[in-house]
């Protein structure tokens, strides 16, 4: 995908299908390296542009492992362009270079200690600490049931772990390297720098490159397509769809209709935190209020997929209607994220994650609506940039994201009215005392989740029999990855405490301590 027309050197990423892509090209354009993910079917005619200096090959749910060698990697292999394969990516050039890959007894997941026997381009002073033997380690996250049994023949192996014996391999000449981890998240330490030193010491790049993003471009390009027709935004309220009206709001004035649905699934003050943030912009901003007909659909469904469905199946027929209502209605915009598109499968054959009803969900739109996404290519950080140039409050341009299904997704099972009132109420508390203490804009995402189950506590000499509440607060980069917040004893002492006294129904209150992966940040 060319995202950005002003190119330089080129870093070329082909993507089997890893949920993790998005980030490798993340990374190399954080260096100021202009990259492209592209499918290998269009690698043959990428590479050979001249500006092109490497090549990265992704991980994938896939294997190798029943894959004949069709010599169809001849074309990469035998270009002379630097290649590093990651994962997946590796096991596809040990098969090309006659190498055995093979499934693992052992499957190696989460996070190990990698020896660095012997150093190389990609890995020099690359290192945690030193073993007494003065072996270099390092951190590394692995994910994988596959893995090399036999090398292939001009290879050297520069680093092992306990379960994977060739966890760096290459061929400095030829300046091909895979390695069986991920460099390109978070969880493997100096895992930038290993990237770095492949797009600067390897393949030679330039920095310099800077995305080309020009709000004015943008306004531009929106008013001479939508000319003068009228056009619907799913408003939620969040950055990324504030930046859209924003946008579409200066291209072509009054003909936006900003709809915001309440869902009956928000948290406490939503919609009045929304109707104060858009005042002074002067959209037309249209709330449309449906709890019941969300709630009424929702009523014995546990599935969280089915959930997603229903509350986009839902949201899409109340587009439609709005849209119906209008005459002169010809689009629909939503403020669709680079990273929205990337985890609902839209982008090539990645397995998908979750179903995000804001890209996936809307199947039924009225096919006579046109489909406006002006953000579509922009990473989380890049939206917030823009954000800040047209003014946005900040409480909205750091705000926590809130899923579509909303809490919905955060009460296990089937949802009911009830426990949305309770989930609400100590949802707020839990902000409350983040603002309060000044954690709020130090963790990326928190709240509260409804556990249906009861448990037995104590209220002055009464026994209680009640509900149990969750905590939830991470901290992430992308969303991709995340850890989860570690916050003062005392802190969680005092929510704990706030929630079961103020909470009605509420006996036990815990606190998440799961990663992303393996666990995802929302619970269902
Ligand atoms: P997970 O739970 O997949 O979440 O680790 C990653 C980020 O995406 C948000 N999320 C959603 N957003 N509709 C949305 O609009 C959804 O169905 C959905 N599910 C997860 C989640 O809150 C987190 O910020």
């Amino acid at each position: 995908m060319n995202r950005h027309k002003d190119k330089k050197d080129t870093i070329l990423i082909v993507d089997f299908g890893s949920q993790y892509s998005m980030l490798i090209s993340r990374r190399v354009r954080e260096m100021g390296v202009y990259c492209k993910i592209c499918t290998f079917k269009d690698l043959k005619k990428n590479i050979l542009e001249d500006s092109v200096k490497g090549v990265i090959l992704s991980g994938s749910p896939n294997s190798v492992v029943k894959k004949n060698d069709d010599n169809s990697y001849k074309f990469l292999f035998e270009s002379g362009v630097p290649v590093l394969g990651i994962c997946y990516g590796m096991h596809l050039m040990s098969l090309y270079f006659q190498g055995k890959v093979i499934t693992s007894k052992k499957k190696e997941f989460g996070r190990v200690k990698l020896s660095i026997h012997r150093q190389c381009s990609l890995t020099q002073g690359i290192y945690d600490d030193l073993d007494s033997s003065g072996f270099s380690k390092l951190k590394v996250w692995m994910s994988h049931s596959d893995i090399i049994e036999k090398i292939p023949k001009n290879f050297q192996v520069f680093a092992s772990t306990e379960n994977c014996r060739y966890a760096i391999i290459g061929d400095e000449k030829k300046k091909i390297y895979g390695v069986q981890f991920h460099p390109e998240v978070t969880h493997t330490n100096r895992g930038k720098h290993i990237i770095r030193r492949f797009v600067f010491s390897i393949c030679h790049c330039e920095n310099g490159w800077k995305p080309n993003i020009k709000i004015s471009n943008m306004i531009q390009k929106i008013r001479n397509q939508i000319g003068n027709d009228q056009i619907i935004l799913a408003f939620s309220g969040g950055v990324d769809s504030f930046v859209t009206a924003l946008l579409i709001h200066r291209a072509v004035g009054k003909n936006l209709f900003c709809i915001f649905v309440d869902t009956g699934l928000l948290r406490l003050h939503e919609l009045e935190r929304i109707l104060k943030y858009s005042s002074r912009f002067h959209f037309n901003l249209i709330v449309v209020s449906e709890e019941d007909r969300f709630l009424r659909a929702l009523r014995n469904v546990k599935s969280p997929e089915k959930k997603r469905m229903i509350v986009g199946k839902i949201f899409t027929e109340i587009f439609n209607e709005q849209a119906r209502k209008r005459k002169n209605v010809r689009w629909f915009a939503q403020g669709t994220i680079y990273p929205d598109v990337i985890e609902s499968k839209l982008v090539l054959d990645q397995k998908n994650i979750k179903s995000h009803h804001n890209v996936r969900g809307l199947v039924g739109l009225d096919k006579s609506l046109k489909i406006l996404e002006p953000i579509k290519n922009l990473f989380k950080d890049e939206v917030r940039e823009i954000a800040k140039k047209l003014e946005v409050p900040k409480k909205v341009i750091y705000g926590h994201p809130f899923p579509g299904p909303g809490i919905s997704i955060r009460i296990l099972g089937c949802v009911k009215k009830k426990y949305c009132e309770i989930l609400r109420q100590a949802d707020h508390i839990f902000t409350e005392e983040l603002l309060k203490h000044n954690l709020y804009y130090k963790v990326s995402q928190s709240f509260a989740i409804f556990i249906p189950m009861k448990s037995v506590g104590i209220m002055g000499d009464n026994r209680k029999y009640e509900w149990i509440i969750s905590l939830r607060a991470i901290k992430t980069n992308d969303f991709m990855t995340a850890d989860w917040f570690h916050f003062p004893r005392k802190f969680l002492e005092r929510v704990s405490n706030r929630i079961i006294n103020e909470v009605n129904s509420i006996s036990r209150v815990v606190y998440d301590i799961s990663s992303k992966p393996p666990s995802t940040i929302e619970w269902e």
